[in-house]
């Protein structure tokens, strides 16, 4: 629908001998931030300098030149300030828009802004032989949704796990399962026995031998590497399990220990370039001239650590993908480190450096605003979370309906638990830390995914119930009715904001909105046997067709029945 604003513009613009191309055009045209503005509106400030004039007076000028505009597709054009405001004409908005939803289905709001542009978005990477906890929660949701909103504006995603597979823990672990292990416990309950090894070695007196068991898995020891391999098979194996139920997928799982060969080489690179210094035997960068305090490159004992592992993924990943854009969606504790980390690769001399971002989040609170953990300040556990948030979608849904098989409730109760979870983070400005409160986020009232979901099921059971279509007339058109259409309207707009903002917040919260404008409809127009039928069943359908493409962006699956 922009597609007519632009036209007009550029034909207005070409008479002040400015020409611009359709899509550059399309990029400045923004949505108003409240309807009195308009459906769109144009803001001058950027021709100021060529046209040596205030944008306000640009403004007025070029609406001069645009004339009188055609009655079918706009109501008003305004000028207010450096803005120029489209009023559309609200049958033929709501007319094109229900048409536009109804031929583009599922891509309805995709766009071609990230045309031959790779971008490669890490998230969840979580620790292996610990339990996926709720820590790496964030980061998987974020970045899936991340990772789709980049898909939908056109980007060619690759959606990449790094797992935190090596380290010094792996010593511990390793001294550890020798000295307590046992390999029926570790069959029976892999994850759990490998925890309680871990916290029984994790002491100060054993650090000397773990810190040599580390080393030797380092040199490539066999039978440490082979303990280490079936430690790593298990967590992957509990972590797929996670993944499946929430509907995760990967392009490629990767991990520290792909890399820790390679950090000789970064070294060697880092001493060549001037940049290192030994400090109390270990390897430094001084970034204290940026502000960026100092990064440690690798430890006394000559083992690798963290960062340099990641100096040696990221320039890997560079060679591999070429990207245009690299996103690590990492809690928000790491932002220094990262900081570090870009820092170095520009020293490094790499371009690249400048297209890699951490997208970070605050973490969950529990209902006292605390760090969320269990009572003993232990880290909440994801199994337990879906187990909990199952358990309470399952009481709602037989609340609300008796005639359901056992299997079908099952599949149900996951579906909106999940919902439930992606929603109650993801409508959240990623930055902040937020409140993990399961009894709201599973609500099927307020502002959460179960209430949406159930929109979205209620349209359905109208359209199930509704006769077979008929071609629509647009008659004249209640509030409720042109509210619905100008927020269909915005979806395609909502998206790229999204994805320039780095933030899945914005879809969530449109969601919302847009169920909420369809309730408000629902109860005031009436569709099956009203004159207005076939006009309002077909805008039914464009909000399902809407609210189900922009849930999936936040990685939620719609449910036909509630
Ligand atoms: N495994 C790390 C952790 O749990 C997160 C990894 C973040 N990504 C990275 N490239 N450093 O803290």
């Amino acid at each position: 629908m922009k597609k007519v604003v632009v036209k007009i513009l550029k034909k207005a613009l070409k008479e002040k001998d400015i020409s611009m191309k359709d899509d550059e055009l399309e990029k400045l045209i923004e949505i108003p931030p409240s309807t009195d503005l308009g459906d769109f509106a144009f803001p001058c400030f950027f021709l100021s300098k060529q046209l040596h004039d205030s944008p306000q007076q640009i403004a007025i000028e070029l609406r001069e030149k645009i004339g009188e505009p055609p009655s079918t597709d706009f109501e008003d054009i305004q000028t207010e300030g450096p803005y120029i405001n489209f009023f559309l004409n609200r049958k033929s908005l709501a007319r094109q828009v229900v048409w536009d939803v109804i031929t583009q289905k599922k891509n309805y709001g995709r766009s071609e802004l990230g045309k031959n542009k790779k971008v490669v978005v890490e998230f969840s990477s979580p620790n292996i032989a610990k339990p996926f906890g709720i820590g790496h929660l964030r980061s998987t949701i974020i970045g899936n949704s991340l990772a789709n909103i980049h898909e939908f504006t056109g980007h060619n995603v690759v959606r990449l796990n790094y797992l935190g597979d090596w380290g010094t823990q792996f010593g511990k672990l390793l001294f550890g399962y020798e000295k307590f292990g046992n390999e029926k416990k570790l069959q029976k309950d892999p994850i759990k026995h490998l925890m309680e090894v871990y916290v029984k070695s994790n002491k100060k007196a054993y650090e000397k031998k773990a810190r040599e068991e580390f080393k030797a898995l380092e040199n490539g020891n066999k039978k440490s590497l082979m303990l280490w391999k079936l430690f790593r098979n298990f967590s992957l194996d509990e972590f797929n399990k996670l993944y499946k139920k929430m509907g995760i997928t990967f392009d490629s799982i990767e991990g520290e220990s792909d890399y820790s060969k390679k950090s000789g080489e970064i070294l060697e690179m880092l001493k060549e370039k001037n940049l290192l210094k030994k400090s109390r035997g270990a390897y430094v960068i001084d970034l204290t001239p940026y502000g960026l305090e100092h990064a440690i490159i690798e430890k006394s004992d000559g083992t690798t650590i963290y960062m340099a592992r990641d100096l040696a993924a990221a320039i890997d990943r560079y060679k591999r993908y070429k990207f245009g854009k690299m996103i690590y969606e990492v809690g928000r504790e790491q932002e220094l480190y990262f900081k570090q980390l870009f820092k170095i690769l520009e020293l490094l001399g790499y371009k690249w450096a400048k297209d890699c971002v951490h997208v970070y989040h605050g973490h969950y609170l529990g209902k006292n605003k605390k760090k969320f953990s269990t009572r003993k300040g232990k880290t909440v556990f994801m199994e337990d979370v879906l187990e909990e948030t199952t358990s309470l979608t399952r009481k709602e849904i037989t609340k609300r309906t008796k005639k359901i098989s056992k299997k079908e409730l099952e599949d149900r109760a996951l579906k909106v638990a999940i919902a439930a979870i992606f929603y109650g983070d993801l409508k959240n400005n990623r930055a902040n830390n937020i409140v993990f409160d399961l009894k709201k986020f599973t609500s099927f009232e307020g502002d959460t995914g179960p209430y949406i979901l159930y929109s979205y099921a209620r349209a359905s059971s109208i359209l199930e119930k509704a006769p077979e279509q008929k071609k629509f007339e647009v008659h004249e058109l209640e509030e409720n009715e042109i509210a619905l259409a100008k927020k269909l309207k915005d979806f395609p707009e909502v998206v790229l904001t999204a994805n320039r903002t780095l933030n899945p917040s914005i879809i969530a919260n449109y969601s919302y909105q847009l169920a909420q404008t369809f309730n408000e409809f629902y109860h005031s127009c009436k569709a099956i046997g009203s004159e207005e039928e076939a006009f309002r069943l077909a805008l039914i359908q464009s909000f399902r067709q809407v609210l189900k493409n922009s849930l999936k962006l936040l990685g939620i699956e719609i449910l036909e029945e509630m």
